[in-house]
């Protein structure tokens, strides 16, 4: 029996990934950007069990736990399906026969709406091919964290600033150390439930908008001018191109057919009072994905100005507090 814990952290898309090539692995059609966070994190135990047969077995962790030994019980087949795909795909990758115990704890609060298949499936892949005793590159690693179909576990597997451009294999590669520029991430929760339509019906729609080859068309010149604003620390430049950024993947998807839309009343409350921040002499700037919840990203002078501003506004549930992070973790306790 082998086993293996990593924590992966989730990750905000600065350049929005939005549209494939190939769904099934996530093979994208533009490239993205993005800053891997540090306290949104999936945190997994993988045990293998070398030559036993049988379905792989599939735990999640109370969310509301405190504790480092929270209860497990068995993920619902929704969320179970998708996992034991993936872990038979590793398994082919090492040449191995055997079955998975995985175990599996969100840090972010319970029922938060974020996303968490980038920190889920990146935290599943290098847990899994550390219990199968596969060593692979962080290469290698992206590649199959967006094997799992969510492509943004791609940028999920390392710490810093991450981008995932275009090219033969389609793997992410860090751009910048964490330490280069210590951004924050003050996150306003206007919406607790899980999205409507899910990222990947998203991908799927995207191309019937009017607006999705133009969006194509200028990416590699947007990269290269988020990847120059990051290198310079010009953080009126970067947090402009990120607020465009998101506005046009909403852009898309709502004038995909049939539409998509992610926000939600407070959403709109939320950019406004960016707006009026920013009006007031303090840089931030705000990101969505794929939900109606608003990342707002700034230095971390304005941090405490920021939250305290999101916080008073109508609708917004919660807000947390993030930055940069290092990227995976293996110094964190097992969960089985
Ligand atoms: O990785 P997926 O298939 O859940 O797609 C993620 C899409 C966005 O979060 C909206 C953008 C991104 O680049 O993370």
């Amino acid at each position: 029996m082998t086993k293996a814990t990593v924590e992966a952290p989730s990750n905000i898309a600065f350049l929005k990934y939005w549209g494939v090539a190939d769904l099934e692995q996530a093979i994208p059609r533009g490239p993205s950007l993005s800053m891997t966070l540090h306290r949104c994190a999936t945190r997994t135990t993988a045990v293998f069990e070398e030559g036993a047969t049988g379905a792989d077995e599939v735990l999640l962790a109370d969310t509301t736990a405190t504790n480092d030994a929270p209860e497990l019980s068995p993920a619902p087949e929704a969320f179970a399906a998708p996992v034991r795909q993936h872990l038979s795909r590793l398994r082919k990758v090492a040449g191995r026969t055997g079955t998975f115990t995985i175990a599996t704890r969100n840090s972010f609060p319970s029922a938060a709406g974020l996303a968490s298949s980038a920190s889920g499936f990146a935290a599943l892949t290098l847990a899994a091919l550390q219990a199968l005793e596969h060593p692979v590159s962080p290469a290698e690693a992206s590649v199959l964290a967006r094997r799992s179909g969510s492509g943004s576990a791609a940028r999920s597997v390392m710490g810093g600033y991450v981008a995932w451009p275009e090219g033969p294999d389609h793997a992410a590669a860090q751009v910048a150390l964490p330490d280069h520029w210590d951004l924050r991430d003050v996150i306003a929760l206007v919406e607790t439930t899980p999205k409507k339509v899910s990222s990947r019906d998203g991908h799927r729609r995207a191309p019937t908008s009017p607006f999705f080859e133009q969006r194509i068309a200028h990416l590699p010149a947007r990269l290269e001018a988020m990847e120059g604003a990051l290198q310079n620390r010009d953080f009126a430049h970067l947090g402009t191109l990120i607020e465009r950024d998101s506005t046009e993947l909403h852009l898309i998807t709502m004038s995909s057919v049939p539409p998509i839309f992610y926000w939600a009343p407070a959403t709109l409350a939320v950019l406004e009072a960016v707006r009026a921040v920013r009006a007031d002499g303090v840089p931030a700037y705000a990101t969505l994905d794929a939900g109606a919840n608003v990342h707002v990203i700034c230095e971390p002078a304005q941090e405490d100005t920021v939250a305290a501003r999101l916080a008073a506004v109508d609708g917004v549930h919660r807000v947390l507090r993030d930055g940069v992070g290092v990227g995976p973790r293996t110094d964190v306790p097992a969960l089985l």
